[in-house]
Parts: structure tokens; sequence; C-alpha cells
């Protein structure tokens, strides 16, 4: 099934890391009396032969003397783009930058003047190839714009650049929000890869894998979008329920690879699947690796996230101010991410361990704040509380919201507090519209699996279940707007709970 999109936008994930192919080959340093395609030969032998410092002096030299009059288009094309891999792996992004344009530079000024058809195919090919490269570059440097217009400058010079084309999609739906591009582009590399008739570019060696992740995309651009209107591609005057259309992406990424666990999580969101208790460690970790180098950038500045402070300065107030606060002798920040939480609470922790599912959310929070955390763990925070009793106190900023059950959660807390322990966290809410709804059919409702993926809970339950346990609430606040979502705001609310020693329950 093919699915088209009117306005939308946003979400994540990439197809990165596709290896350079090397268009040449022979080894060899002195390249005094040498033709430049055995120049080109030699950088490439010293480049698979893992020297690319060697390599970039190789290709320098064959460089200087190109003389388009007199020289293979061909191996000039080669030797730039070459040169461009061989600085990339160095890690010199620049200059990789540098030599992918030179090479595309070249091949506009010269390509007219060729008449082969097969020269200038090859010619194009390689330029094809340059410009993914440059994409990809681009793409390291942040400079997300000029990643897109060179995906899509691949794209069009090699119509079955499918790669090109899913990076593309990927850039446009994450950082330039515009999903509703982002879905043309993943039906074109869809298309490619599942044409019998078309040869795809470096087809990939798991094809049922990569179609799966584009239809989980396809899925995703539709579930972030707002406004939209989704009609059948076949039959653009029939409207249909861009949820179903989301559910039936997901369904068929799952077919495709039912290893799937972000479709698998993201078929229970749209369907509002009253099944699923908790988002499994594999989502969630997988979510977080995506997205964590952009983590707090993407929270933070575009999407208005401020529940961290919010949290110490509610916990601030159900102490009766910032200088009644006691020190905390363990304190966990529960699903820590970058540290923002911990951060806030440091001035009253004497050993402040930080733990996350995701290893890569755990690194860039090392390396953003290497001195916050006594410890920075890898780790589910359900078996963390119990492994390291008696905690002190628990913190947990938008990190509960992939539990739907609180009932094994706050057990966990329970079993790893001491006793008179706190744990002071955050949840969503429900949103305005859909609290309307819920007040009439379902006042007694729980927790919702939302669109988004995340779990909002019922001010009641989660009291309910804190008492059930031996949390008893010391403070709550309503946090209205803590994080955009799209143009809405997001409801949530804070607890900070108490552990009723043993005695007391
Ligand atoms: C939205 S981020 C919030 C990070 C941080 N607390 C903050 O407020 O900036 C949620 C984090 O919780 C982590 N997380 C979710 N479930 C977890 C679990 N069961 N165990 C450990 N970490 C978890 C995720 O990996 C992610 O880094």
């Amino acid at each position: 099934m093919r699915l088209s999109i009117l306005p939308f936008l946003l979400h994540s994930l990439v197809f990165t890391n596709i290896s350079a192919p090397v268009y040449g080959g022979r080894y060899g340093i002195d390249t005094e009396g040498m033709s430049l395609e055995e120049i080109l030969e030699a950088g490439d032998e010293t480049l698979s032969s893992n020297d690319p410092l060697e390599a970039i002096n190789i290709y320098k030299k064959g460089i200087e003397q190109i003389n388009p009059e007199e020289d293979s288009l061909l191996t000039a094309l080669s030797l730039y783009t070459n040169a461009g891999t061989a600085y990339s792996s160095t890690g010199d992004e620049r200059q990789a930058v540098a030599m992918y344009a030179n090479a595309i530079r070249l091949y506009s000024k010269e390509i007219e003047e060729i008449v082969d058809e097969s020269t200038q195919k090859y010619a194009t090919d390689i330029v094809a190839q340059a410009a993914f490269f440059l994409g990809m570059t681009h793409e390291a440097l942040e400079n997300y714009r000029k990643a897109a217009d060179s995906y899509a400058y691949a794209a069009q010079l090699d119509e079955y650049h499918w790669a090109a084309l899913a990076n593309l999609g990927a850039l446009l739906q994450d950082h330039l929000k515009v999903p509703a591009e982002a879905l043309q582009v993943y039906n074109k590399a869809y298309d490619i890869l599942t044409q019998t008739d078309v040869e795809p570019t470096d087809p990939p060696e798991q094809p049922k894998l990569v179609l799966s992740q584009l239809q989980y995309r396809i899925g995703l651009a539709i579930t972030y979008s707002e406004n939209q209107k989704c009609v059948m591609q076949n039959d653009p005057d029939t409207v249909v329920p861009c949820s179903e259309m989301a559910a039936s992406a997901f369904n068929y990424a799952l077919e495709l690879d039912p290893t799937n666990e972000s479709a698998k999580h993201m078929l229970a969101s749209v369907t509002a699947d009253a099944t699923m208790r908790r988002a499994s460690n594999t989502y969630v970790t997988q979510l977080f690796e995506d997205y964590a180098e952009n983590f707090e950038h993407s929270l933070v500045d575009e999407l208005g996230y401020k529940g961290f402070k919010i949290l110490r300065s509610a916990f601030d107030t159900a102490f009766g101010g910032k200088d009644k606060v006691p020190m905390f002798d363990l304190v966990i920040d529960a699903g820590c991410g970058t540290g923002l939480v911990g951060e806030q609470f440091r001035d009253v922790s004497k050993t402040l361990v930080g733990v996350d599912l995701s290893p890569s959310i755990i690194e860039e929070a090392v390396k953003k704040r290497p001195e916050l955390y006594d410890e920075a763990d890898v780790g589910d925070v359900t078996e963390v509380f119990r492994a390291r009793k008696p905690i002190s106190m628990i913190i947990a900023g938008d990190s509960y919201i992939y539990f739907g059950d609180l009932v094994p959660l706050f057990e966990s807390m329970r079993d790893g507090l001491m006793d008179g322990g706190i744990a002071a966290f955050t949840l969503e809410n429900a949103s305005d519209e859909f609290e309307e709804t819920l007040a009439e059919t379902n006042p007694d409702w729980r927790w919702q699996l939302q669109p988004s993926g995340r779990f909002a809970h019922n001010k009641n339950y989660v009291e309910k279940i804190g008492k059930q346990v031996g949390l008893e609430v010391l403070y709550y606040e309503e946090m209205r707007g803590f994080r955009k979502e799209g143009a809405n705001d997001v409801n949530g609310h804070i607890f900070i709970m108490k552990k009723t020693s043993s005695q007391e329950l």
C-alpha cells in the first residue's frame, strides 16, 4: 500500500555510514612520472590499505596535475571524490566538503562536452556518489539545509539512489521539520527498492529491514503531523483517518520485520492499545540512541522543555523553601538523559548516580557534564532501584512516561528507597482536549498510551498506586505546558512522594 499526505509536520532515525566505494586500484608513493590514472590507482590502493593520510598526499599530487583539456574527466572526478572520502576518514570533514564540491563543479562545467554516452553515464554516477557523500558530510557538520540539497542532487543525478532519498527523508523529517516532503521521498525510496524492473544503486544487503524502517518512518511522518489530510494515493478524493494510515504503515513495517520494536510500539500508540503496559526497553533504547546527540537541543531549544526546572522548584516548595531542603546521601537520577534534572539536584546530593537505558545518552551526559555524576550507568531503573538500596532519593524528569501500568515501577521504587526516602518525579497528563473526552467517557481512566508513543497518567491513579505500595504524596503540582508537541502545549504533573516506614505499612 502506498500513502500520500497533505500538509503536516515531525520525528527520528537515519540511514548513514554507507561507506564510500573507491574507483580504481594499485599501490605507490613516488608519483614522479606517473600518469593521472596511475596516481589515482596508487591513491586508491593506499586508501584501501587503510592509510588515508598517505592517500591524501597522493591524491593531492594528482589533483595538482589535472588538466581538463587533456585528462580524462572520469579520472579527475574520481580523484576529487576519493580524496573527499580520504579526508572524511581522517575526520577532516571541511576538506572533504571542498573535494566533493570540486567534483560536482568540474562535472557541471565539463559534462556537456562529453559525447560518449557511457562516459557521460559513468561520470554522472561518480558525481551522484560524490553528492551523496557530500550530503553525509554536511549532515555530520550539522549543515542540514546543505545536506538536504546534496542528497536531492544525488537523487536527481541517479534516480535509483534509494539511500540518498532515505537520508533526505530523515533530514526533512527530523531537522527541517517538513514531513509532507519527507513522506514523498520515503515513498520514492520505497518504490525503488520494491519495483521489480528497477536495479537500485547499491542495493541493501537486507532489503526487508530497510523497507521496514521506511514504513516505520512513513507512519511517524503521518502520526506527528498537524492539520493534515490523508488521502489514498490512487484515489485522492477519498479522505481516510490519518491514524488508520499510520497504523497501516506501522503494521506493514512489522510484517516486513517482526522484530521492529519501534513499529510495534507506535502501532499500539496510534491504535490506543490498552493492553500495552509499558514501552519495551528495546523501543526506548532505540529511540534515545537515535536521538542522543541532538537530544538536548531538540528537547530544550526546539520543544521548550522546562520540566527539570519546574521539578526542582516544586521540590523546594514541598520542603517549605530551598533553605529547608536537607542533604541526601544517595540520589538516583532515573532516566537521567544528558543530566538536566541531575544538575538541578546536585546541591542536595552527596552521591549522585545517573541511570539510563541508552548507552549513547549516558555518553552524552558524561561528555556534556563531566563533573555532574559520581557514577553514570546504563540500566533499567526498575532493576537499578533494587540493586542500589537503600536509596535516599529518586529523581525522574520526563522518564516515567514510558511506563503505563505504574505498579511494577512503584514497587521497585518502594523496594529501593530507604524508609522516609523521597521520590520526586514528573508524569504526563492528558491534553486539555483529551481530558474532556475522558471526563465524559472514562472518568476512572488510569493511563493512556498517546499517539506520541508516550503514556499519560491520571492523578488519582498515581496517588492510588502510591498509597497501595507505601509511597505517600507529600506534594502535587500541575505542570501545564512544560514542553511542546508541534504547536501544542503538553500537560504534565509533579509528584513528590515519601516512602512510609515499613512499620507504618
Ligand atoms: C525524555 S528523556 C528525559 C531525560 C532527563 N531526565 C531530562 O529530564 O532531561 C527520558 C529518558 O529516560 C530514559 N528511560 C526511559 N525508560 C527508562 C528505563 N526503564 N530505565 C532507564 N532509563 C529509561 C530514556 O532512555 C531517556 O534518556
